[in-house]
């Protein structure tokens, strides 16, 4: 067998039911998950008569490159919305459809890591697991950049040693952050950027959340966005990631699209043909109705602020809470370790959350999730304000 699959480390939900194991939380209090970032608002109406309405493309075998029409629309939102000149991203060169960005977070790392040069790839610490799955799975040795408190959160990319910056074949930045919703600036990209010439590596952008934030007149920037306005203009180093799960609520459709550096995407189409992960045409044209519409995800956002707004109403006065930029996670601190917290917040009040320490590494002698756990406001309002009262109830218990 591959011998670097024994590298690859238990999921952090293995992590979490070991945790839960033979705990029987009170049956009076129905179960609330806030630990799962999957996106429960329903699936417009819209995207699922635009899957049926094409139902009869499942006769067509679909290729890796997907619909130009498709292609075309990703290219065009794209544009819009990282305030991009149209015309500005090529359809043809400069877009992949991808089966949502999971898979292609992964894969991308296949295409672009050379083994023989004792690689090394970059991500944040905590992180999206697949990062350093795929980073092992490829050969490459994972550097863990923690993002603590004091840097409010966010990637400090000058405590990367020189030694580290010269192996690097590929960085991921994962912003808006899951678990921390902070949002890297203009100046954090073009701060990269100018390391990406200098060690030649590729940015993989992990933006699937940038659609998700709280002020409308401030959406978060996108690496495209700032490349394009440093004047890179073909986005060389750049690979973003988007998709239609946190958008547009449709995490089942599996759809997303890669969009950035068209000699990266030449070479990762290639690795793609062979693996043989084309999306579906009926999903294809679920995709362009969804990336075609804002309106709905306009009222996604609403229904995100709302909830963050009463939950942490109700939360304030007894921890130290406050709403992200954007995402839809909390990042909460706790006042004893955050395994005994998740467990004990279970035990007492039948509600999960995630320990942060699962979702990171020790690294430069701490492990930056610990004493934090993430919080998914992903349940209805009712539920989300049910919990945060016994969120309270527990944490009062505490002191
Ligand atoms: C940071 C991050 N990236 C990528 C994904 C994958 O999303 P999808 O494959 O549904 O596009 C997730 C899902 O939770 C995520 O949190």
């Amino acid at each position: 067998m591959n011998p670097y699959l024994s590298q690859l480390h238990p999921y952090p939900f293995e992590k979490l039911a070991t945790l839960k194991q033979g705990i029987t939380p009170p049956a009076e209090k129905p179960h609330i998950a806030l630990s799962i970032g999957e996106p429960k608002h329903a699936t417009p109406h819209f995207i699922q008569e635009a899957l049926l309405q094409h139902l009869h493309g499942l006769t067509q075998y679909p290729t890796t490159k997907g619909l130009l029409e498709l292609r075309q629309t990703i290219a065009d939102w794209t544009c819009r919305r990282f305030g991009i000149p149209a015309g500005g991203v090529d359809a043809e060169t400069q877009v992949l459809p991808v089966n949502g960005t999971r898979e292609a977070l992964f894969s991308l790392v296949q295409a672009v890591i050379d083994p023989a040069e004792k690689p090394v790839v970059i991500m944040p610490n905590p992180f999206y697991q697949i990062y350093e799955g795929a980073a092992l799975l490829a050969g490459a040795e994972p550097y863990y950049l923690n993002t603590v408190e004091a840097d409010g959160y966010l990637p400090d990319f000058d405590s990367v040693p020189e030694a580290i910056w010269q192996r690097c074949q590929l960085m991921f930045i994962c912003s808006p952050g899951n678990p921390t919703g902070t949002v890297l600036s203009k100046a954090d990209h073009l701060k990269l950027l100018a390391l990406a010439d200098q060690y030649d590596f590729v940015i993989a952008s992990d933006e699937c959340y940038t659609e998700l934030y709280d002020d409308e007149a401030n959406p978060p920037q996108g690496l495209l966005q700032s490349a394009y306005q440093a004047g890179n203009t073909d986005f060389k180093r750049c690979v973003i990631f988007q998709s239609l799960s946190k958008r547009s609520n449709a995490p089942g459709l599996r759809s997303g699209f890669v969009a950035g550096d068209a000699e990266v995407l030449q070479q990762y189409f290639k690795y793609r043909t062979y693996h043989g992960c084309p999306m579906p045409v009926p999903t294809q044209h679920a995709s362009i109705a969804a990336w075609n519409d804002e309106e709905h995800v306009k009222h996604n956002r609403q229904l995100y602020r709302d909830k963050f707004t009463a939950f942490i109403e109700i939360l304030q006065d007894v921890c130290d809470i406050s709403q992200p930029p954007a995402s839809f996670y909390i990042w909460l601190k706790t006042p004893i370790s955050d395994t005994e917290f998740a467990r004990e917040l279970f035990a007492q009040q039948n509600i999960t959350v995630l320990p942060g320490s699962y979702l990171s590494r020790d690294s430069g002698g701490i492990n930056p999730g610990a004493n934090h756990v993430r919080i998914a406001l992903v349940a209805p309002i009712e539920e989300c304000i049910e919990a945060a009262q016994r969120i309270k109830t527990f944490i009062n218990s505490l002191s």
